[in-house]
Order: C-alpha cells, then sequence, then structure tokens
C-alpha cells in the first residue's frame, strides 16, 4: 500500500511526531530521507518536509529533490522545511541574529486552507534561528509573530505551504487542525490506516515470511517485542514459535516470573529462561564507569545472544527470526543515541547478521509506532499492565546503581551541597558527566530549579533532599561497585517506588520512574536513593514531575526503612540539561 502522505526528514527531530500526528488522523504517513528523488514519491497524496537543525546557508545542508515542488503534488514545509522551501523557489533566507525558542502567538492574516476554521491569533511553538525575510515570487504571507514577519506563507495556486512553527508538537493547539487541513482539505487524502485493523494482514505476511519453517525470537518482556511475539504464535501456532529471555540479574524484582507468567498466558509452549546473572554480575565486577558498564554488558549480550543461536541450532534452516523491530527503529535518524547504541549490538550479533543478509527475518512490527503497537496489543488482548508498562532501559538496573572508586565529602555551597556522586547530562548537543547539586529544601517553582543549574558553574542535575537519617554533611561519598547486595537493595527500593506509584495512581501520570542508588551516605548506611519521576513523549526530552506530597512523605519513610539506606532525594531537573537515567 503506497502512503498517501511521506514526511521527508531533514533531520529535525520531530519528524516521527508529523508522521504519527498524520497517522492518526487516520492516514497512511512514513518518513522518507529528505533527499529521496521525486520519481520515488510518485502517487502520493502529500509531502511534508520536516524541520532540522541545519541552514539553508550550510554548505551540507539537507536538500530535496526540487522537481517535487513543481511535481503538482502538495508540499508543507515545517520549520527547516519553510526556510528551504523560500530559498529553493527564489525568496531569501537570513541567518538569524538571536534565534526564537518557545512559545510565540501567531496573527493569522489569511484564515482560509491550512488556517481554515482557526481563530487569527493562535499560540504556537517556535525553535529556530535563521528566517525567511522575502516569500518567492507568487507567495502570500499567511501569517507572523512578532519576531517573525513571514511565519507562515503559501503559493494556493500551487498548492505550497510553509509554516515557521512547529504544528506538531503539542504546545501548538491548532497544530492537528493546520495538519487535518492540509492533509484532507489541500492534498484531499481519504482515511485508510488503522493499525489495529491490520492485524489479519500482519499475520498473512508473518506466514508468507516462514513458510514452512519456524520463528524464534530474543524476548525482553517489553510491549514491542511481547506484540510481535504474540502476533506470530497467532499466524503459526504455538508449537511453531519459539521465545528465549535472557535473565541478565539487572532486571527489575519479579521480572523474570512476569515474563513467564505473561507468556504463558498469550499460550506460548515452547518459551525459555537463560539465566545469565552470573556472568553478568561477573563480568560487572571491577566496571565503575558508567560508559564501561554499558560496553561490558552490550558485549556479553551479544555472546550470549550468539551462544544461545548456535547451542539451540536456531541457526539452521528451520528457523528464521522474529524481532520487536519498530518503525522509528527502522529510520536512521530514530530513537534516542544511546537506545540505538545498545540495539546495534543486538543487532550485530554475527550469527543474526548472517540471518539478516539471508532474509530469514521477520519484523511484523517494522511499519508502526508505539502508540499504535499498543493499539494493535489491546485488539489481541493483551493484558494492560503489559502494554501499558513504562520504558526500561537494556542495561537495566546497572546503570541505575552508581559505583565509585573514591572517597569524597560533600561541598557547601550558598545553595546547597555539591555531591561528589556525577551523572550524565545533555547540555547543547554534548554530553556531560557531573557533580549534582543538593538542596535541602524544595524550591518555590520549576524554574527555580533550571535557575539554579545555569547560575552554578560545574553542575548538570538538582535534587532536593526529602529524608535524610544524617544531616547531609555527614554523608560521605565511599567505593563502591556493583555488587549483588548493592543490586538487591536497589531492586527493593524500585518495587516499593512501583508499588506506591501504582496504588496512587501517580503512574498513569508520568512516562518513565527511574529510581537510582547513589553511593552517598554512612559506613552503617553506605547508600543513598534518588527518587525521578518524568513526563515525556519519545524520551528525547522530558520534565521533572512533583509527587503529590502526602504520597511522597509516605513513599519516603518507606524507603529509609531499607537497611543500608542513609537518605532519599528527589530529581528536580528537565532533560535537557540532565538525561533521564543518571548514567
Ligand atoms: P536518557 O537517559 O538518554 O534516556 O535521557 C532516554 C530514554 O532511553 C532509555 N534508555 C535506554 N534504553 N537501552 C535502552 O533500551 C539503553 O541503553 C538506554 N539508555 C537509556 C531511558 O530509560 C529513557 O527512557
Amino acid at each position: 500500500m503506497i502512503p498517501q502522505i511521506t514526511v521527508l526528514d531533514a533531520g529535525g527531530q520531530y519528524c516521527h511526531l508529523i508522521a504519527r500526528r498524520v497517522r492518526n488522523l487516520g492516514v497512511h504517513a512514513e518518513v522518507a530521507p529528505s533527499e529521496t528523488p521525486a520519481s520515488a514519491l510518485a502517487g502520493r497524496k502529500g509531502i511534508i518536509i520536516s524541520g532540522g537543525p541545519a541552514s539553508v546557508h550550510d554548505p551540507d545542508n539537507p536538500a530535496i529533490d526540487a522537481a517535487l515542488l513543481h511535481s503538482g503534488i502538495p508540499v508543507l514545509g515545517i520549520c527547516y522545511g519553510h526556510q528551504l522551501m523560500a530559498h529553493l523557489l527564489g525568496g531569501r533566507v537570513q541567518k538569524g541574529e538571536q534565534g526564537e525558542y518557545g512559545f510565540a502567538q501567531l496573527e493569522i492574516s489569511a484564515g482560509d486552507s491550512i488556517f481554515a476554521s482557526l481563530e487569527r491569533r493562535q499560540q504556537v511553538w517556535m525553535s529556530h534561528f535563521d528566517v525567511v525575510i522575502e516569500p518567492p515570487e507568487g507567495f502570500d504571507v499567511l501569517g507572523r509573530t512578532e519576531t517573525c514577519a513571514i511565519a507562515a506563507m503559501a503559493s494556493p495556486a500551487r498548492r505550497l505551504y510553509t509554516v515557521q512553527f512547529h504544528p506538531e508538537v503539542a504546545h501548538t493547539p491548532g497544530g492537528n487542525t493546520i495538519l487535518a487541513n492540509f492533509v484532507f482539505g489541500v492534498c484531499g487524502c481519504r482515511r485508510d490506516w488503522d493499525p489495529a485493523g491490520q492485524i489479519r494482514a500482519i499475520e498473512d505476511q508473518i506466514r508468507a515470511a516462514a513458510g514452512s519453517r519456524n520463528i524464534f525470537f530474543f524476548v525482553s518482556g517489553g510491549v514491542d517485542s511481547t506484540v510481535a511475539y504474540t502476533l506470530c504464535l497467532r499466524a503459526l501456532g504455538p508449537d511453531r514459535v519459539h521465545g528465549t529471555y535472557v535473565d541478565t540479574g539487572l532486571m527489575r524484582e519479579g521480572e523474570t516470573e512476569f515474563v513467564r507468567r505473561n507468556f504463558e498466558a498469550l499460550g506460548a509452549s515452547s518459551f525459555a529462561v537463560e539465566d545469565a546473572a552470573g556472568e553478568f554480575l561477573g563480568a560487572l565486577e571491577n566496571a565503575t564507569d558508567p560508559e564501561e558498564k554499558r560496553h561490558v554488558i552490550g558485549q556479553l549480550f551479544v555472546r550470549v545472544q550468539e551462544r544461545i543461536l548456535e547451542s539451540e541450532h536456531f541457526l539452521d534452516g528451520a528457523w528464521i527470526l522474529g524481532q520487536g523491530t519498530i518503525y522509528p527503529d527502522t529510520i536512521e535518524s530514530g530513537g534516542s543515541a544511546k537506545a540505538d547504541l545498545i540495539k546495534t549490538h543486538h543487532n550485530r550479533v554475527a550469527g543474526i547478521r548472517k540471518l539478516i543478509e539471508q532474509g530469514r527475518i521477520v519484523e511484523p512490527l517494522a511499519s508502526f509506532y508505539k502508540d499504535e503497537v499498543r493499539a494493535i496489543g489491546r485488539e489481541l488482548g493483551i493484558h494492560p499492565a503489559m502494554l501499558e508498562r513504562h520504558p526500561f532501559p537494556g542495561p537495566g538496573l546497572a546503570i541505575r546503581c552508581l559505583c565509585s572508586s573514591e572517597s569524597a565529602e560533600p561541598r557547601r555551597i550558598e545553595a546547597g551541597w555539591i555531591l561528589p556522586v556525577k551523572s550524565v547530562g545533555v547540555q547543547g548537543d554534548a554530553r556531560t558527566y557531573r557533580p549534582v547539586l543538593a538542596l535541602e529544601k524544595f524550591p518555590d517553582s520549576e524554574e527555580e530549579a533550571a535557575r539554579l543549574i545555569n547560575r552554578i558553574a560545574g553542575v548538570n542535575r538538582v535534587i532536593v533532599a526529602v529524608h535524610v537519617w544524617q544531616p547531609v554533611s555527614q554523608l560521605r561519598c565511599a567505593p563502591a561497585r556493583l555488587t549483588r547486595g548493592r543490586l538487591d537493595r536497589l531492586r527493593r527500593a524500585d518495587a516499593i517506588v512501583r508499588r506506591v506509584s501504582r496504588e496512587s495512581g501517580f503512574d498513569a501520570a508520568i512516562w518513565q520512574f527511574p529510581v537510582v542508588l547513589i553511593p552517598f551516605g554512612t559506613v552503617e548506611k553506605p547508600d543513598s536513593i534518588v527518587l525521578r519521576p518524568i513526563d515525556s513523549v519519545d524520551g528525547m526530552t522530558a520534565r521533572a514531575v512533583r509527587m503529590p506530597g502526602a504520597v511522597l512523605e509516605s513513599l519516603a519513610g518507606e524507603l529509609a526503612q531499607i537497611p543500608g539506606i542513609a537518605a532519599i532525594f528527589y530529581d528536580l531537573t528537565n532533560k535537557p540539561p540532565a538525561t533521564i537515567e543518571w548514567e
């Protein structure tokens, strides 16, 4: 089926979001590289050019095939797409002097076509540096903001439209209407996209790919591999689908049992758990640095998978490999950089690469986004507790159990304490690894936390003490490794947090709730716990979320009873400047 809309990816972080929004309107949309030739896009009803970090004046700026703009297909340019169309069609784009980031008020001067049925004043979300200062010939200016005189323009006769702001983000409330106006009003698309309605077709594809062969999976207990596995079970029957779950010993409390029960409930008859906990803990014995831990885990995962493939004879011709790969993973720009790294490791197992080369692989969810995978899962009757699970990182609790190779004391400054514990952040586009600022009480506002990070050089994260057995001045950082005892301590804290979060309904209000163990305490109580609930859309950016006071108080009280825990902290940092995980 040819998608009706193609989103050309100019490197924007919101490129997938555009396609998802269009699909949520019921219209089949795909993402393709920006330079895809016009001939390969024949039959599309409309093209959307995404935003991106480049300037049209950069020597290597993402290009599009200019023939597209003369092909008669309607085109909508967003942000960089707006500038690129202006540039290619003879308008003028100027390097911006100060840039414009955040909310702006759009004044609409032509309330038809893509702005049909919208009020003349609209809140929009801007994030750009360059500006279009002169529209191409034949273009009308459709809207302006205080700092951007050409915030939207169009050549209705040629069905070319552009907007400087981002209609795809939630911060542009009229954005969905704008996209719907383009997709239905300008392009004349019809509704053809309903992931849950495609289950039969997906099953047919699985049967065609498998032929007479069986399918094996490495399952993780996550949503994607579970839904993909279930589709294969339905397509081929339980006798022909095998799943192996690798227990790294770095998973949450009860995870292995949860996965086993869940797969049994789905009707899996051929399901195995590979206990590799000893191997993983052994390999991590001396790893204290975050990147080293990730590296060790990635490498070992590869070796364990390879061993299973060989010893179970899954490499012979009677088997093909099933994977829960979803749409953003199939596109170069998709996913978070770290998640990609781990996936690359998994995909690079030599045995798996060989299968890919031989075409012996089936990825039933490769065209779908996460929310669509959930919709398919619901239609398949998979338990909501499985489908609504928060994301959990591949390296597991290892990257939430911080280690240290030295002793150090906290340092008092006027705003609080600089802890001798470092965590990872992302500032500009670069990764940082810096100490943490700890406050003694919650600041008056969310902005205050952000201001503190900007003001206090050398920190990338701010936390607040919510329960301490002893004053922070008496706590120390001491050498600590990834031991079974510390992992158990963290596992216990994580289980308590999950229970309280679920029972209080808080978990429905957030996207993810990492619980982190830091080697900061006393001789008797060597560790502290950090709570890190966040809200996010895709993990690329995130907002720290405050728990209701009463829930937090009782949660902290319960956590403080765990043997070996000196203090409970609460992380107040958005991403950026901190990453969601501490490592
Ligand atoms: P950060 O810490 O980069 O995390 O802000 C963004 C999202 O990615 C998850 N994450 C990972 N997921 N393997 C994964 O499968 C990894 O190595 C990994 N590291 C981070 C993290 O939990 C968050 O949802």
